[in-house]
């Protein structure tokens, strides 16, 4: 796993009352989990063991062995297409299955006629490793987001490591439709409220228009500026802002604790390496997002406002805020 940003600071006890909402969760990059490999990982609340057999399936389960309870992170190990449980050396394979009893002169059909490890569904995409958490375990609704520029020849991608907040994933979704902080908290000139579509488990938005901005030299450069956004359920978000360059961000966001929330931004652009102003232009882009430069603060500056704050169901708003209650109405099916 990268590292984290920690970003903690001291907060009331249990500010929020809503359970872990459903959706897909961003939980690593592809190649952080190597064929062969068993690791213990914590999200929604709880521990997972995550492993890659030698077909280069990813399994993800609740962690002790329904034999007799061993812990399978601590000392599990790949067996080609098997993890084997240290304590009796059961395997099972990636879906969860009782697979091979090394003592036993035949396995019953309870044993083998479904999964008997509890897991989540797990899959890859844009090279990353992800899961689909639902608290009463129903199917995957959707499916992840595909996100070509992820494999485009051509492109590069920056992984940021995660902010760690302690938030729920409702509170950074909000974010991105409460126009008003935009200019308080992230020095926007403008408020930009545009409204969002609401479509079953997506919310789209689109602006684009004339821009002018500088190059590393302060040359003014005239272009048309736009952005798409689109987000699939509480966890992931597509971007794709265009300012004289292409940028696309992949952010998700996913639930650890009750109260703990992962935010990381992966950013993919062309190779700009023999284009020494775009190079200087996808990276204000992306300073832009994140840190500071200039007026503009990214995302840094909305950390010690989630820390802290709480949540009011019924909010005082005026009529120059964003559409909040539209937002909130559209996610509570994650809820549900
Ligand atoms: S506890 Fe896992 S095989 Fe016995
Ligand atoms: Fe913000």
């Amino acid at each position: 796993m990268t590292s984290l940003l920690i970003a903690r600071e001291s907060a009331p006890e249990q500010r929020y009352s809503f359970p872990v909402p459903y959706g897909w969760y961003r939980l690593m990059l592809s190649d952080e989990l190597q064929v062969g490999e068993v690791q213990t990982v914590r999200f929604f609340g709880q521990e997972w063991v995550l492993f890659r057999d030698a077909n280069q399936k990813v399994g993800m389960f609740e962690p002790h062995c329904p034999h007799l309870g061993a812990h399978l992170g601590v000392g599990g190990k790949v067996d080609g297409e098997l993890l084997r449980c240290p304590f009796h050396n059961w395997g099972f394979d990636h879906q969860g299955f009782c697979r091979q009893i090394p003592y036993a002169r035949s396995l019953s059909p309870k044993l083998t006629h479904e999964p008997v490890l509890k897991g989540l569904p797990v899959i890859e995409a844009n090279r990353m490793i992800w899961a689909w958490f639902h608290r009463d375990g129903t199917a995957p609704m959707w499916e992840v987001p595909n996100v070509p520029e992820a494999r485009a020849p051509g492109w590069l991608t920056r992984h940021d490591p995660a902010f760690e907040i302690r938030t729920i994933a409702q509170e950074i979704a909000e974010n991105s439709v409460d126009a008003a902080h935009l200019k308080y908290v992230h020095g926007q000139e403008a408020p930009l409220d545009v409204g969002s579509c609401y479509t079953g488990h997506l919310r789209t938005t689109a602006l684009s228009g004339p821009m002018s901005i500088e190059d590393s030299q302060g040359q003014p450069i005239e272009c048309e500026f736009s952005v798409d956004f689109e987000q699939s359920g509480p966890g992931i978000q597509v971007v794709r802002l265009s300012r004289h360059v292409s940028l696309v961000m992949l952010i998700t966001i996913t639930p650890v604790e009750a109260e703990l929330t992962h935010l990381q931004f992966s950013f993919l652009h062309p190779d700009y390496g023999d284009d020494p102003i775009r190079q200087a232009l996808v990276d204000d882009l992306i300073q832009e997002q994140i840190g500071e430069r200039g007026q503009y603060v990214g995302v840094v500056a909305d950390l010690p406002i989630w820390n802290n704050k709480i949540y009011h169901h019924r909010p005082l708003l005026c009529d120059g805020d964003g559409k909040i209650m539209e937002f909130r109405r559209w996610f509570s099916q994650f809820y549900e």
